[in-house]
């Protein structure tokens, strides 16, 4: 990939971009004809009902799962003309985080986050736990349980060492699949925000899919929402709000208008306290 960041044939490509991608199984059809890019620096949310394929397409991104028609491309070039070595090249940009923690249990912490670090680079033994150690601080947690086990931490604690073992390899791109589920409303506003500021701080591109409207909105630059097999609907944030297609409303008004009411709230308790003498 390093020719398209040298001015080579990948320059002013979008890091990703799908073609007229369509991808069946059996007599079930689950795209067709999905157009999508996605630029270098941006946020870039995938919603769409349960089964819509937004899983699917996140693992095409990394090659895990090839179109039937059309193709995935990574910065200009076709994912599925990648030899062995480019491939691993894809990968080794991507971080990807699972849909579940997907942490080793009978590994400590330190092990799990350092597990990349040991399988891909040629560190020594001090400067794995120190990289270990930067990347538990980025996702806001201590030093203190670098020997603990994943069954010892909350739910929450695990999503943060999911999140610390995929950026310690400093990826470019981070996908995550559904990087909120199963938390309680605090951790996922927690986990909605790390996201926001590791995207921030490491300059990474970062590709998400979720079921949580109001974090989806709050996070994103672009939003993309699949219906009827294809991403049929993407904006900004703003341009979805305003979007013509009722389709969009029937999907995200209801969260939305939770956000809306809250802020409201939040803004007359304001506008009724006691001013400061
Ligand atoms: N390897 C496979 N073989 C057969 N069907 C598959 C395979 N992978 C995915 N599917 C089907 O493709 C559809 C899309 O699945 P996918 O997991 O991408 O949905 P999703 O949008 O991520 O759903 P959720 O929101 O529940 O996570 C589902 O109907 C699923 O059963
Ligand atoms: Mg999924």
């Amino acid at each position: 990939m390093s020719a398209a960041r040298e001015g080579g044939p990948g320059a002013g490509a979008p890091l990703f971009e799908l073609r007229g991608v369509s991808k069946a199984f059996g007599t079930q059809v689950i795209f067709r004809d999905v157009n999508l890019r996605i630029d270098a620096g941006q946020t870039l949310t995938l919603i769409g009902e349960s089964g819509c394929g937004k899983t699917l397409l996140l693992k095409m991104l990394v090659g895990l799962i090839e179109p039937d028609e059309g193709e995935v491309r990574f910065r200009g070039r076709p994912i599925a003309q990648m030899d062995d070595a480019e491939l691993l090249d894809l990968r080794s940009h991507a971080g990807y985080v699972f849909q579940s923690d997907a942490l080793f249990d009978s590994l400590p912490v330190r092990e799990n986050v350092a597990y990349g670090l040991v399988e891909h680079t040629d560190l020594d033994e001090e400067a794995v736990t120190a990289r270990v150690i930067e990347c538990l601080r980025h996702v806001g947690l201590s030093e203190r349980i670098l020997d603990a086990y994943p069954v010892d931490l909350s739910g929450g604690m695990r999503r943060r060492v999911s999140l610390a073992r995929t950026i310690a390899l400093g990826p470019e791109v981070i996908i995550y699949d559904e990087p909120m589920a199963g938390l309680d409303p605090q951790n996922i506003t927690r986990i909605g925000r790390l996201i926001e500021r590791l995207s921030d701080e490491l300059g990474t591109t970062s590709i998400l899919a979720t079921h949580e409207i109001v974090t989806a909105f709050a996070i994103s630059d672009r939003i993309a929402m699949f219906d009827g097999g294809t991403v049929a609907y993407t904006g900004t944030p703003d341009e979805m709000r305003a979007h013509p297609a009722p389709a969009v409303h029937a999907f995200i008004d209801e969260a939305l208008r939770v956000v809306d009411e809250l802020a409201a709230l939040a803004a007359e308790a304001e506008s009724n306290a006691p001013v400061p003498r």
